[in-house]
């Protein structure tokens, strides 16, 4: 065989090589993420009633002060366990981190400050971008959960990546949230385990 020869057959039967490794890592891969799967959580059947029970428990959450002063109907935060105004007013701005000097980063750190009344901390402290409010202040428990299921309004979520959602670490600060300030209304365990149940058993919206 000439020289030529042998090299392209070298470069063919490495490029197959290389396609033979990637199909197992993926097969190797998906097995692992299904049997950790039903191994943590049993599949949930659909199913209306269910699925609305577990909004029930959901929607407090949401509406509770942790999550609800991030998601307001307006443009400035709230802020408090009785969700008034932001002090000074700072301001969404398009991408949700604040307008000019007032951003939100500027008083908000990556961790809590200590002591009260003083701001909670995250590196990604933030309201929902200008284009896409999430908006949950006033929202009836239909229109927030039709809201949440829908990727034109909850960010392009799909339902993986919805149910993802429950360990963002701004939905987590929700449990941590720094002195003086009141925890959501049941353990983030529980809350996870509603909204896995809401989603998975169809995401149905409660009757309006
Ligand atoms: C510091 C502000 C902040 C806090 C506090 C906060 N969120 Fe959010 N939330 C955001 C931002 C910003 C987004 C958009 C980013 C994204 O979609 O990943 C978002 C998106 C969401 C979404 C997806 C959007 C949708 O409509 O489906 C859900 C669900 C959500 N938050 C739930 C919560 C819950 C539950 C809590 C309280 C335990 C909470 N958030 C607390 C800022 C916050
Ligand atoms: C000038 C400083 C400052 C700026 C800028 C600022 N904050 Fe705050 N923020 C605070 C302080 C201080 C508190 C705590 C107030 C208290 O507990 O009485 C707070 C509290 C909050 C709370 C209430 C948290 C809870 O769990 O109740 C939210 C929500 C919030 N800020 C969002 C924002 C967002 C979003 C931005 C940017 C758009 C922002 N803040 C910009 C100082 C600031």
């Amino acid at each position: 065989m000439p020289f030529k020869t042998i090299y392209l057959l070298a470069i063919l039967l490495s490029a197959m090589g290389i396609l033979a490794t990637t199909f197992t890592t993926n097969a190797t891969l998906r097995s692992t993420t299904s049997a950790a799967e039903s191994a943590t959580d049993a599949p949930v059947k659909k199913d209306s009633a269910t699925s609305v029970k577990a909004f029930a428990n959901v929607y407090k959450v949401l509406m509770s002060p942790r999550c609800m002063n991030c998601h307001p109907a307006g443009d400035v935060p709230l802020q408090g366990d009785d969700s008034h105004l932001h002090t000074m007013a700072p301001r969404r701005g398009t991408d949700g981190k604040g307008l000019y000097a007032m951003k939100c980063s500027n008083c908000h750190q990556p961790t809590n400050t200590p002591g009260l009344h003083t701001p909670p901390g995250n590196p990604n402290w933030h309201l929902p971008p200008a284009a896409m409010k999430m908006v949950f202040e006033g929202r009836t428990p239909h229109q927030l959960a039709k809201q949440l299921a829908d990727p034109k309004q909850n960010g392009g979520k799909n339902m993986e990546q919805l149910l993802e959602h429950a360990n963002d670490e701004l939905v987590l600060a929700g449990w941590n949230p720094g002195e003086g300030r009141t925890l959501p209304p049941m353990s983030h365990a529980e809350f996870a385990k509603a909204w896995t149940t809401w989603i998975k058993a169809g995401a149905y919206a409660p009757k309006p």
